[in-house]
């Protein structure tokens, strides 16, 4: 038997204003978008931006429903509608915020499991790197220079 030791790097900026101007622009689109979430149910609003290559913005947010499992998450909405709408265009970055009404939100907070297989899907197609910033409400904003950091053991089309 062999230890496998699996090993991931973020980078840390303390707050918004530590960001390249461009990151932090495309952050603020993401605060606008997550403010428009449809969230009645967990009153969890996530807002995501992504910058594709022609220099396009998307944003999307979650998107809650009655059926609960039913509903998407914001990091979905986005890189599901970039993929529709620019099949050819690649995905450079991606920039996630959320707040909650129960609590305050001021440590990074990253994509959910699924939310990273589907960036995933992305990356792997584009044979390109996507950059991932995230965050709460404010502080801290983490930076994965790869979705591979966030999901190492990747389920991809090769084990089908
Ligand atoms: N949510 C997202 O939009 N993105 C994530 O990565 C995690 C969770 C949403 C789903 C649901 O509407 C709410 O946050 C609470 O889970």
């Amino acid at each position: 038997m062999k230890e496998l030791k699996i090993e991931s790097t973020l980078f840390i900026f303390d707050t918004i204003e530590e960001l390249p101007k461009d990151v932090m622009s495309l952050m603020k689109k993401a605060f606008e978008a997550r403010d428009k979430a449809y969230a009645p149910y967990s009153n969890f609003n996530v807002g995501a931006a992504i910058l594709l290559e022609n220099g396009e913005i998307i944003t999307g947010n979650n998107q809650e429903n009655a059926s609960y499992p039913s509903g998407l998450c914001a990091e979905r909405t986005a890189i599901y509608y970039a993929g529709s709408q620019y099949p050819e265009v690649k995905i450079v970055k991606m920039a996630i915020s959320a707040t909650s009404k129960n609590k305050p939100t001021s440590t990074p907070i990253p994509p959910c499991g699924a939310c990273r297989q589907a960036i995933a899907e992305y990356e792997i197609k584009q044979k390109t790197p996507i950059e991932i910033y995230f965050m709460g409400e404010s502080g801290h904003v983490a930076k994965s220079n790869s979705l591979t950091n966030l999901l190492p053991l990747v389920f991809d089309k090769y084990l089908l």
